[in-house]
């Protein structure tokens, strides 16, 4: 029998309809994967895609972009905003080099005492490169963790958000299939959030976790995350 588990079906939906071929995917390297998940966190694929290969191309490595000007850093990543972004880019690499002989950690735990590393990108960077079985839970991934679960405890509360991280925990795939499927569940979090799991009318018919799904049974996902103040 097929396996119905929640995150069977969010691996196997990736693998055929998830987002593939962007440059950041298809590496292990914790350097690009950083890179990339530092300028997604507020600007959209399209914009980060240039950025991307310019900073590549000038910093292929983390020595480099440690051992490059702040001015140099400031200046390739001028024009995409939210500029303590690039300075904790730039001091994380110095870190990386200074402390972690030029090697980025391989753990989620380790990876938030980074400057700029907060729990959910910790979680991509370990889940992405080294199947580690953690939860990411950026905006787009709690739409579908609060939708999911039916999960309408008020966001504002940090006791809630906790609680949140938790049921995001819950829904991992099994410590034995971690290694294996980590990398395409976390894409897949990510893919569904960003395309079908949308804001507003949300594409229901084609989510591959709607019989799991407690507000599409309730026919209310737009009620979802709740969170009355910012
Ligand atoms: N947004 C944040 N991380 C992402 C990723 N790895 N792929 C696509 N969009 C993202």
């Amino acid at each position: 029998m097929a396996d119905s588990n929640f995150a069977t079906q969010v691996v196997a939906w990736q693998r055929q309809h998830g987002r593939n071929t962007l440059p950041w995917q298809n590496t292990q390297d914790p350097y690009r994967v950083w890179l990339s998940e530092i300028m997604l966190q507020q600007t959209q694929v399209v914009t980060v895609m240039g950025y991307f290969a310019r900073f590549l191309e000038r910093c292929p490595t983390v020595a480099d972009l440690a051992a490059a000007s702040s001015d140099e850093v400031m200046g390739l990543w001028s024009g995409l905003g939210y500029y303590s972004r690039a300075r904790n880019l730039h001091r994380c690499a110095q870190l990386v080099v200074e402390l972690h002989g030029g090697q980025f950690p391989r753990d989620a735990a380790t990876l938030t005492t980074l400057p700029g590393i907060g729990r959910s990108t910790a979680a991509a960077i370990a889940s992405l490169c080294f199947g580690e079985r953690v939860a990411i839970l950026d905006a787009n991934v709690k739409r579908v963790v609060t939708r999911v679960l039916g999960f309408d405890a008020d966001l504002a509360s940090s006791a809630n958000e906790k609680k949140l991280w938790d049921a995001a925990t819950g829904l991992l795939p099994a410590a034995k299939h971690a290694v294996a499927d980590m990398p395409r569940y976390t894409q897949g979090m990510m893919d569904l959030g960003a395309t079908v799991c949308s804001p507003k009318k949300p594409s229901c018919l084609l989510c591959p976790v709607l019989s799991h799904c407690a507000a599409a049974r309730a026919g209310d996902p737009e009620r979802y995350p709740v969170r009355t103040r910012k």
